[in-house]
């Protein structure tokens, strides 16, 4: 623990190391950018990824789209059939805000950083460079403008908050059994989606966090594999809580910060964060990632 520790310190101040860090394993070599099979669109509940971030830290504070029933988009996610990613894709094109000012406004309010407190653009820098530059194969996803357009079309063509509200599922305070919650999706689309849950740190209730609809390379809604969960069909791909009902709340919860919550939101897009992934994003985005989170995630991941 305390070695991995110190070596991830090192990376802090001497980004050099990193490209060859001591005993780690020779890095796999890159997925070649094109070698996915179909892309994961996600889209977040604001008010739970509020929640998880006001309880993260006290000086943090959140912004929320003007309508109060919008599912905001996360990203969409090139993903190869039994896996996560590839992620960090060799692609030529780099992120450039300029070119999401024609459509500032509908970012903000579809594609909204909930996380107020960060830079302006982070979210949407990450999930271009995490994500963007892999799906970038795809010539109908080929710029950073076209990445984005299309993650705010599909936020207009499958409206979730519709979809709950027509199997009477909207939020409460009470919750919901997780198979009603993605029999109305289902019903909506004709199509398997995948749902995620986060367990709230102090109450330990279990929050409906994203909602995520597969398509294929022709951009095509398609089932999300149940097999990549190690399931069988009719298996609910999610990850919530089947045994108690999970949370949709309408507005933030009264949240304390907890120390309990030590995931960090940069990773909250994998299944299973790696320290490979961990690596990798640090080499990346350089000194952006804190130590602070490091340590938190090193905690999270030793334990
Ligand atoms: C689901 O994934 C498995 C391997 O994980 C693969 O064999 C199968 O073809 C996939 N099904 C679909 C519909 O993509
Ligand atoms: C995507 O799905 C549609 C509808 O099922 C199908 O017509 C199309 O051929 C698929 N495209 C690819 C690349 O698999
Ligand atoms: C949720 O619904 C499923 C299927 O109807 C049922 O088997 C399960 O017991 C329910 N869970 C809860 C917590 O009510
Ligand atoms: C959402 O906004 C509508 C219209 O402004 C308002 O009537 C409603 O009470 C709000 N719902 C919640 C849960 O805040
Ligand atoms: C939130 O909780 C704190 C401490 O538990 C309490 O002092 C405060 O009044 C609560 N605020 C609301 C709006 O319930």
């Amino acid at each position: 623990m305390f070695y991995i520790l110190a070596a991830l310190i090192l990376l802090t101040v001497n980004p050099s190391i990193s490209e060859n860090p001591p005993e780690k394993k020779p890095k796999p070599s890159p997925t070649p950018f094109q070698d996915w099979d179909y892309i994961v669109y996600s889209q977040r509940w604001p008010i739970t990824g509020c929640s998880q971030w006001e309880e993260r830290s006290s000086q943090n504070t959140c912004s929320l789209p003007h309508d109060n029933t919008t599912w905001t988009v996360h990203g969409l996610w090139p993903t190869k059939i039994g896996a996560n990613g590839p992620f960090f894709c060799n692609s030529a094109i780099h992120f450039d805000p300029d070119q999401l000012a024609p459509m500032m406004k509908e970012l903000q309010e579809y594609w909204t950083n909930v996380e107020a407190n960060t830079k302006p653009n982070s979210l949407w820098k990450h999930e271009w460079n995490k994500h963007g530059t892999c799906a970038a194969s795809l010539p109908l996803l080929n710029s950073v403008t076209n990445y984005f357009k299309q993650g705010l079309e599909w936020n207009q063509d499958f409206r979730l908050s519709s979809m709950l509200s027509k199997s009477n599922i909207v939020p409460n305070t009470q919750g919901y059994n997780i198979s009603d919650v993605y029999n109305a999706v289902k019903v909506a689309t004709g199509k398997n989606p995948e749902i995620e849950c986060v367990v709230d740190g102090k109450s330990k209730q279990s929050l409906i966090s994203e909602i995520r609809l597969c398509f294929n390379k022709s951009l095509d809604l398609i089932d999300c594999n149940v097999s990549k969960f190690g399931g069988q069909d009719g298996d609910i791909l999610s990850n919530c809580n089947g045994n108690k009902n999970v949370m949709y709340f309408a507005t933030v919860p009264n949240n304390t910060y907890t120390e309990e919550v030590i995931r960090d939101v940069y990773f909250d897009d994998v299944d299973e964060p790696n320290l490979e992934i961990c690596i990798e994003y640090f080499n990346f985005q350089g000194r952006l990632l804190k130590l602070y989170s490091i340590i938190k995630f090193l905690m999270w991941f030793t334990l």
